[in-house]
Parts: structure tokens; sequence; C-alpha cells
């Protein structure tokens, strides 16, 4: 039996063969490294589970510090979650022995946000595209410099212009289009991009999330695209996952998320978006997110994002909500989803309308780590 359980798994599974699957991963840290106190332990991710399809792009977004790197990360096994699974392309990454991992890493590839602290600043553009091919023993040297002049027109670089430079004397784009370069020189199935436009400027965003979209379609590409800028995940994404301080706190289809989010802290995030409605071209004037996140060292009792939910009951306190599918492919884990009726809920206001509200103080955990507004 394979390491892999279905039971949590997207609602798709078993009508198409997820590239890759990964099942209640825990990644955790001395809480020392993070300031925090010996002993403790930093929850950067915990129980979470999600598919990616051939060829889809599935976005994570959430705020700093909910684990989105970690669980990239943990994905790629650098280094290897505490526990759960990853099954990639079939394979059971968390058991492989360092030479096969080498080999499935070739086929998932990260690209970072810092262009220029990703690559080595003293070699040329072209030993920089090159060097992924030499690392796996790829063709000889005439091939390679085919293969490199063949890549970097690929991600939009003219290579007698810019082969010979090096890193300090290429713009931010520029540096970001070598490192795109790099993560397909091997053919990988998947790219996780982690943050890997956010620091670029607007227009620049635009270009290489351009740049990403035609390598998806030109080389049949997935991703795993990860952002805290929830209207850059929604422009480049089949899917949507929103991470809440190393939870999922919610798993579909893009344009569901957006349109009918069912947990309050998507609903909250979209809220403090600023943005037009295209219908009546009326500006939505956007509401800052209550509160700071919990640190994860101590993360709350049950729902995680109880201390700053509106919504908050007594339950919520006690009981961690699960990942249950609420609408087709649409997943969340909250005792009292947005716009589903529940008739343990009040009447009142549903939907993506969400203001800041008090939280009601839990019997069970009577001292919330974070501040409430
Ligand atoms: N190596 C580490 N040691 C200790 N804590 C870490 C380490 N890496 C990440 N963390 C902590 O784990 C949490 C999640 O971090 P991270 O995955 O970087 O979040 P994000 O990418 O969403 O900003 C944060 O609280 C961070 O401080
Ligand atoms: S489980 Fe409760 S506290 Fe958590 S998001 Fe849902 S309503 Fe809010
Ligand atoms: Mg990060």
């Amino acid at each position: 039996m394979t390491a892999i359980d279905d039971r949590r798994g997207d609602a798709r599974a078993g009508t198409r063969t997820p590239l890759l699957r990964a099942r209640n991963l825990v990644q955790e840290f001395p809480a020392r490294a993070a300031g925090g106190v010996k002993g403790g332990v930093v929850h950067a991710v915990s129980n979470v589970s999600f598919d990616i399809y051939p060829g889809e792009t599935l976005g994570v977004v959430g705020e700093t510090g909910s684990g989105k790197s970690t669980l990239a990360r943990s994905v790629i096994q650098a280094p290897r979650p505490k526990s759960g699974a990853v099954e990639f392309q079939g394979r059971d990454l968390m058991t492989l022995r360092r030479r096969d991992l080498k080999q499935a890493r070739r086929q998932m590839q990260m690209v970072y946000q810092d262009p220029f602290g990703s690559l080595n600043p003293r070699w040329r553009v072209t030993e920089l595209v090159e060097e992924p091919l030499r690392g796996y023993g790829e063709g000889n040297a005439d091939s390679r410099r085919r293969r490199v002049a063949e890549l970097l027109d690929l991600v939009g670089l003219d290579p007698s212009q810019y082969g010979r430079r090096r890193p300090f004397e290429l713009s931010g784009g520029q540096c970001q289009r070598v490192a795109i370069a790099r993560a397909i020189a091997l053919d990988p199935a998947l790219v996780i991009a982690d943050e890997a436009v956010s620091s670029l400027d607007v227009l620049i965003q635009a270009q290489v999330l351009n740049l990403f979209e035609k390598l998806r379609r030109e080389l049949d590409l997935s991703y795993l695209f990860i952002a805290h800028d929830l209207a850059m995940v929604k422009q480049v994404s089949d899917r949507v996952a929103v991470m809440y301080l190393g939870q999922l706190a919610e798993i579909g289809p893009a344009q569901d998320i957006y349109r009918r989010p069912l947990h309050p802290y998507t609903a909250a995030l979209l809220e403090s978006i600023p943005r037009v409605d295209p219908v009546t071209g009326t500006a939505h004037k956007p509401t800052a997110l209550p509160g700071e996140p919990p640190s994860p060292i101590d993360p709350p009792s049950g729902c995680r994002f109880r201390t700053r939910c509106p919504r908050s009951q007594l339950r919520c306190a006690e009981v961690d909500p699960v990942l249950e599918e609420r609408l087709p492919g649409h997943q969340v884990a909250c005792h009292f989803p947005l716009d589903l009726p529940d008739p343990a809920m009040p009447p009142g206001p549903a939907g993506a309308t969400l203001a800041p509200a008090p939280v009601p103080a839990s019997a069970t955990d009577p001292a919330p780590t974070a501040q409430t507004s």
C-alpha cells in the first residue's frame, strides 16, 4: 500500500492522477532558532494536504510567516518534513535514498524571490544556465551550448546580447528570467515559484507572469505558485490554497475562492485588497485584516484563526476544524463557513462581507497570543 491516503485528497482524485500528492505534511523547528524558549517548537506546517494535477497551477497565499516557503521546501524534501507523505510522479519522496531523490528533483525545480541572491555573482549567464545540465551530466559541451541558447531564447533573453553578462549587469527581471531558464533546463514537470515575482516592479511582474504562463503552455508545466498577494495569485492559478498559521484554511478553484470564499480568513484577505467593482465601477474601500497572526510557537487551541475571527464560537476553541469539501472541489477548514446556512450561527452578514469584530473569550484558552480588534 502506498503512503498516500486518498480520503483527504482533492475532489478530482480518482478522475485524474495527480502529479504531486502531499498528505498530512508536518514541519516543525526548534523555537530557539526563531527566538523562542528552549524546548519550544515552531509549528511551521501542520497537517497540510493537497494535490497538483498535470498542467495545473496551484496558487498558495497567506500572510508572511504562514508557512508557505516551509511547505514548498517540505515538498522538495529540503529538509524532509517531520511527518506526512509526498508522492511525486507516483514515487514516495519521503523514503527515497539521496541518489534517487536527486533524480526525482530534476523534475521539480524552484524559483526563489531574490533574483540576485539566487545566482552566483561571478558566473556569466551562459554558465549559470548550463550549470544544472552539467550537474546532471547532460550531453557534451556542444549540445549544452545549444541548449543554453535555446533556453535563453525561451525566456526572452537574446543569447548574443546577454549570454556573457554577469548578474550585476542585469536588471531584476532579467535575473529572474535567468533563474527561470535554470529551472526549466532539465525539463521539469513541476516548477515551484516561491514569491518569484514579489520583489519586481509591477510592469516587470506582469512580463514575468506572462513568461510563466507561456512556459506552462509550451512545456506542459505544472506550478506551485506562492505569493502573499491574492490578486496576483488569482491571475495565474487554476486552484488556490489559502494558508493560515501553518495550516490550509481553504482550497478550491480560483474563481470560487474569489467569488465565494467560504473561510472567514479568505474573506478578510479579499476585503483587504483595494478593487473596483467590474459592473458598477465603484471603488471598494479595503478593510485591513484585524490583529496580528499569533505565534506559531504557541498557536491557539482549536481553530488557529479564532483569535481574529468575527464568527468564532466556543466550538472553535475546542475542536480543530478539518478540511472538508463543502462545494464541488472546494474544501474549507471551518466550523461555520461563510455563505453556507448554518443553524448554529445567528443570522447576520455572510459571504465576503467581513467587518472586524471583538473575538469572544474562549472558555478553554483564556490567553490568546494575538491582539484582536
Ligand atoms: N529554519 C527555521 N527555524 C526556525 N523557524 C523557522 C525556520 N524556517 C521557518 N521558520 C518559521 O516558520 C514559520 C513559517 O515560515 P515560512 O515558511 O518562511 O513562512 P512564509 O513563507 O509564509 O512567510 C515562521 O514563523 C518562521 O519564522
Ligand atoms: S472555525 Fe470558527 S474561528 Fe475558525 S474560521 Fe471558522 S468560524 Fe472562525
Ligand atoms: Mg516565504
